[in-house]
């Protein structure tokens, strides 16, 4: 994780000195756009939306050159989508990018095929699943209208908390809050602390903002202090204290897109982020690295927002927060290590 250290490092040292430009920390990819869920509240993707983007995916060969050109900027590697199981060669990829010095390999996924892709599990860091009730699954209309398949989902989880030590990895379980499904969010939390996952909690976006609705409910802002006491008390909550109450108060904060880099399945780097309605795509295989084709994108479109925060998306808003409050990393990092050891064992320190 040295690569990450001195990464962080210089990115504290730019933002004192009022740079726009940051190293990348966190590269998110989307190694499919293809979906076997149709979740109401997913702006992008969808089963339904399949056959839009059939024939686009980029091939093993090329998908691993993106991936080598990340690895050579960035060590933490995060796969998301569209469903990244739909992909056959998901392990390949995943071995590849271990190969070419990705140290840390997270994937977020609806968990309906996990048990279809356990050699995937022994190959990542962070399994990252998402699920938003127990009684309804995900935000699906026809999966709520499926309970077998919502039981499968859960013994999936339930399965997947269990092969956390045996495998190496850390399981966590988000759940996307809207207005009115506190409850139900509240019951998934319990439901991670119960089989020994840690537990998520995103907001729901509308039309890539924070809903407004949700932000209204004292509900949802109760939840989130009790994320905070939750934590505090050393349960398993994803997030800094900056991020959720960052999350609950919508206060601004200057966003640093590019330490949170987004490539899509086509290699196409977004620039300066994946929310902003004016972004633009540039390719990387073409640019021939992650650098140049960062150069092309400024070069496209100007220099990075330095005051941006209109969308509050997790990858960017937690990333953006240590960086511009480095006190905030040091105390989160002592809870986590110490989180890994109880769990993991010492091996996490003395690997
Ligand atoms: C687009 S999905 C891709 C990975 C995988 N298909 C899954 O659902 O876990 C990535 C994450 O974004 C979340 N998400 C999708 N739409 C959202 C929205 N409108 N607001 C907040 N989170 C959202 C999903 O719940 C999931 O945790
Ligand atoms: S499973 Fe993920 S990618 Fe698919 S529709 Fe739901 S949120 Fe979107
Ligand atoms: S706050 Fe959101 S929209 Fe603004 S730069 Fe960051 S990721 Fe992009």
């Amino acid at each position: 994780m040295r690569k990450l250290v001195v990464s962080y490092a210089r990115n504290v040292i730019r933002s004192m000195a009022g740079s726009v430009w940051f190293e990348p920390m966190l590269a998110t990819l989307y190694p499919t756009p293809m979906c076997n869920l149709r979740c109401d509240y997913c702006h992008d993707f969808g089963a339904h939306r399949n056959a839009e983007f059939r024939g686009q995916e980029l091939s093993f060969d090329k998908m691993a050159r993106v991936i080598d050109m990340l690895a050579a900027d960035c060590h933490v590697l995060y796969f998301t989508g569209g469903e990244p199981t739909l992909r056959e060669d998901l392990v390949d990829l995943a071995r590849r990018a271990r190969k070419a010095g990705i140290r840390y390999l997270a994937m977020n996924t609806n968990a309906l095929l996990l048990r279809d892709r356990a050699d995937l599990l022994s190959e990542l860091d962070n399994v990252v699943i998402s699920l938003d009730s127990l009684e309804v699954g995900r935000r699906d209309s026809a999966l709520a209208g499926r309970p077998k398949e919502i039981a499968k989902l859960l013994d999936g989880v339930r399965w997947a908390a269990a092969e956390q030590k045996a495998r190496g990895f850390t399981l966590t379980v988000t759940a996307v809050v809207s207005p009115g499904m506190v409850a139900d969010a509240r019951k998934v939390r319990d439901f991670c602390f119960e089989i020994g996952a840690q537990f998520s909690a995103q907001h729901l976006n509308v039309e890539r903002l924070p809903s407004p609705e949700l932000h209204r409910d004292p509900e949802f802002r109760g939840f989130i202090h009790e994320l905070i006491a939750d934590k505090r008390a050393g349960r398993d909550v994803s997030g800094s204290e900056l991020y959720l109450g960052g999350v609950c108060d919508l206060s601004p904060y200057r966003c640093t897109p590019t330490a949170a880099p987004h490539v899509d399945w086509m290699g196409r780097l977004a620039y300066p982020c994946r929310e902003r309605p004016d972004h633009i795509w540039v390719d990387m295989l073409r640019a021939g690295s992650y650098r140049a084709a960062l150069a092309e994108a400024a070069r496209l479109h100007g220099p990075p927002p330095g005051d941006c925060h209109r969308c509050g998306a997790r990858c960017y808003l937690e990333i953006s927060l240590l960086v511009r409050h480095p006190g905030a990393l040091a105390r989160e990092t002592i809870g986590y290590v110490a989180r890994q050891v109880s769990r993991r064992g010492m091996r996490v320190l003395y690997p």
